[in-house]
């Protein structure tokens, strides 16, 4: 495959799709790499500085802070606001939505991020990541919370970034999906996956089943299909991992909701949306507790949950039929 970085097939794909690109995508996009090389350098090093534990703080989401949540979420933010081509952000460590007014020209680009995904993992030299999700708003667009929480549909481009043996970065800008691996002797991610489909079907389910006597009976009735149907479990406990290996090999992964959390654990904006987006751009589903598509849930706020279920087509029409 001959070497094209992640700007040369975006302005390979704004040239076939979208002519009259700007250029403010491409700098959003450049910035993000930067970020994520900046990120990906510190979980490389993390055994050896100090980088490791937590933070002793609690987010808006309840959970214990860890120092590379910290730090990636510092990275992100600050190329975020300077990158000049976004005018708002929602963070998964930040308790409200950030808006972006610098003096002169107002971004296009609002992105939702999870700056660190899979941070239970970290100490454990687990494969981690970084989620984003971009939607484009017009130049007068009012920077209402109306405006800015949009469904998932609306969506322009969405990917994550994969701290594993390799560093990765998966992203689609609606036609199709495509794969880059860093090659740190050069510095640039380079095209290594051309246009991934999600297999028809796999032998692969993945779900945390702690909760399984909390789950509604239509979800245990579901999952059973999978334990005693001759799939294999596995369960990475980092979504971006988990998500990555169902996107490749086929498969289901599910983090129903529990009576003790009604709307699930995962994230809409900055999990469940960005991945939905990428699974259904590779040919597989994403749906909620009810079997719906997750691209078509109306945000309520920036920390909303969903149910997630998404996979290779076969898998999820069996897990959504035990919903009757
Ligand atoms: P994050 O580290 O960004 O808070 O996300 C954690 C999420 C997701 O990465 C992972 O799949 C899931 O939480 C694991 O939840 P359980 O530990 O309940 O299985
Ligand atoms: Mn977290
Ligand atoms: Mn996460
Ligand atoms: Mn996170």
């Amino acid at each position: 495959m001959a070497e094209i970085s992640v700007i040369e097939h975006i302005h390979s794909m704004q040239l076939k799709w979208s002519p009259t690109a700007t250029g403010q995508f491409t700098s959003l996009l450049h910035d993000l790499i930067l970020s994520a090389k900046i990120i990906s350098r510190s979980v490389t090093k993390a055994g050896l500085v100090d980088i490791l534990g937590g933070t002793g703080n609690i987010n808006i989401q309840g959970e214990q802070v860890q120092k590379l949540d910290d730090f990636a979420n510092s990275v992100m933010i600050y190329r975020m606001k300077n990158c000049g081509v976004v005018c708002a952000l929602g963070s998964e460590e930040e308790e409200e939505l950030v808006i972006i007014d610098n003096a002169g020209e107002r971004g296009n680009y609002v992105i939702f991020f999870d700056p660190l995904d899979g941070s239970s993992n970290i100490e454990a030299n687990v494969s981690i990541g970084t989620i984003f999700s971009i939607y484009r708003v017009d130049d007068n667009t009012a920077l209402t919370k109306e405006n800015i929480l949009r469904k998932g549909s609306e969506q322009v481009a969405a990917g994550y970034f994969l701290y594993g043996p390799s560093t990765m970065l998966v992203y689609s800008t609606g036609h199709g999906v495509y794969g880059f691996t860093l090659d740190p002797s050069v510095g640039e991610f380079l095209l290594s996956h051309e246009n991934i489909k999600i297999p028809e079907t796999g032998k692969y389910y993945s779900v945390n089943a702690a909760n399984y006597d909390k789950w509604a009976k239509e979800d245990q009735r579901a999952v059973d299909m999978f334990t005693h149907g001759g799939y294999s479990l596995r369960y990475v406990g980092s979504l971006v991992a988990d998500f990555h290996r169902t996107l490749l090999y086929g498969g289901i992964y599910s983090y129903p909701a529990d009576m003790k959390n009604k709307n699930g654990k995962l994230r809409l904006l900055y999990e469940a949306n960005p991945l939905s987006f990428l699974m259904e751009q590779a040919g597989g589903l994403a749906v909620n507790g009810q079997g719906n598509r997750i691209l078509e849930t109306m945000p309520e706020h920036v920390h909303m949950r969903t149910p997630f279920i998404f996979g290779s087509v076969r898998e999820v029409e069996k897990y959504r039929s035990a919903f009757g």
